[in-house]
């Protein structure tokens, strides 16, 4: 059967086995919303990630599977499976299907389909940050992109495995544009914000060349030798920020106070405990284009640090002497040689968040503040540390610009494409 003009088009969705099969779901809901028609295939691993029967609601078809299935072939052998389709889409494309597509094996009905399609190929990969750097998956994507399949991310930001990095699936939206785009007959793909396609493209990533130093997570404060001050930051919003200006080319120095997070890949990872420490390992890692303080330095410490575990003596109860920390973020943004060309600031706020930060801008002298309201009642349910979401405000001398509540990751990759634009002014 040949697709008629008049007929709407036709989608064949392969559907890989990878973490983000989930996110299919929502891509065959937005495809149908454009009144175009989708039809599954799904790898068997793709079932250990997405039902046949949840992808067949949302297709509102059969979904396909099988290679050697007697009654699919009576209704619709394979071949005319994969003619009957105006674009065949690859989403989540692991790097097993993506290896298999590039030298052609066909040991399942989506290999088989996607050797014997003559319709074009929009593979959406989603893997491990590793896996999709390593050799054999950049030979694999240039061998499928000289074959004419067109790719569609993957995303800089945190894996489901805990890293960070370039490996997510692209959102559905930014993958529906990309399918209206190859099935109006144009093959560049406008990627999604934030989103460089290949990290080894440097044409794409506008940091290139550039040293980016970022401080994440709290400080610790010796009182003894098994106490100390603390805050509840977890590293989370500091460490996406080193991982999308990674993604976006750039050089990254992370100096990290004690956080249960991995290095994002591709970063030098400094470790510190103090704030002292941190100003240290700041000055060392000192020149760089931008500097983004996102950690959540104490701002005192113990101003005498007991030698032995302090003793609990009845009715009596220790004083704390507590003395300044450096203001590493100020002696960055004031320094007198060297200045980094943009110097970011957090705000972490519980009251007043724009009064507050705006006078944080003045006092520090940095060029903008991102302001988070840090309290449990605040703008982010449950607050902002340690928790997935944030809602910022960015706050330089022309005025104010207020962002809707996001995932950490976006709101680095926002601001890491903000900040490219600003060095590039
Ligand atoms: O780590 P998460 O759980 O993801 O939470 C993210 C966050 C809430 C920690 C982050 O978004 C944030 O707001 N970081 C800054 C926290 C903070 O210490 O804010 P502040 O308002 O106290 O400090 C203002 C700025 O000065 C910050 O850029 C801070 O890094 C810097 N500073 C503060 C004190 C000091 N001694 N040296 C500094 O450099």
């Amino acid at each position: 059967m040949q697709p008629n003009s008049l007929q709407p088009k036709r989608i064949l969705l392969i559907v890989g086995g990878g973490i983000a099969a989930y996110k299919v779901l929502d891509l065959c809901r937005l495809i149908r919303r454009k009144g175009l028609l989708v039809r599954a295939v799904m790898t068997k691993a793709a079932g250990e990630f997405v039902t046949p029967l949840s992808l067949g609601s949302v297709t509102g078809d059969k979904v396909y599977g099988e290679l050697f299935s007697l009654t699919d072939e009576a209704e619709m052998g394979h071949i005319e499976l994969s003619r009957d389709a105006d674009l065949v889409v690859v989403a989540p494309a692991t790097a097993n299907l993506l290896a298999k597509m590039a030298s052609g094996l066909a040991d399942d009905l989506a290999t088989t389909l996607l050797l014997a399609t003559d319709k074009k190929v929009l593979a959406a990969p989603a893997m491990n940050l590793r896996m999709w750097a390593h050799p054999a998956t950049r030979r694999n994507v240039a061998q499928l992109t000289a074959d004419g399949v067109t790719f569609i991310g993957p995303t800089a930001g945190s894996m489901a495995c805990g890293e960070f990095g370039v490996g997510r699936l692209a959102e559905p939206p930014a993958i529906l544009v990309a399918i209206e785009t190859l099935l109006a007959g144009d093959t560049a793909i406008p990627l999604p914000e934030g989103a460089w396609a290949d990290p080894a493209d440097s044409g794409l990533r506008p940091l290139s060349g550039r040293h980016v130093l970022v401080t994440s997570g709290p400080t610790h404060e010796p009182i003894d030798p098994v106490r100390y001050i603390a805050n509840r930051s977890s590293g989370k919003q500091g460490h996406a920020i080193a991982a999308a200006a990674a993604a976006a080319g750039a050089s990254v120095t992370l100096v990290t106070g004690p956080v249960a997070l991995a290095d994002p890949y591709g970063v030098t990872a400094i470790h510190v405990e103090t704030a002292r420490e941190m100003q240290d390992a700041v000055a060392r890692a000192m020149p760089c284009d931008i500097f983004i303080g996102a950690a959540a330095v104490a701002d005192w410490r113990s101003g005498d640090v007991a030698g032995q575990k302090l003793k609990k003596s009845a009715g009596a109860v220790s004083e704390l002497t507590l003395v300044e920390n450096p203001d590493i973020l100020a002696g960055v943004a004031q320094a007198k040689t060297g200045r980094p060309a943009l110097v970011v600031g957090f705000a972490a706020e519980t009251t007043d968040v724009i009064a507050h930060a705006e006078a944080k801008l003045a006092r520090k002298g940095c060029d903008l503040i991102v302001a988070n309201d840090v309290s449990t009642s605040g703008e982010s349910p449950g607050g902002v540390m340690g928790q997935a979401t944030n809602t910022v405000h960015l706050i330089d001398h022309t005025g104010i610009e207020s962002w809707p509540t996001m995932g950490k990751e976006a709101i680095a990759e926002r601001l890491v494409a903000r900040l490219a634009a600003m060095l590039a002014q």
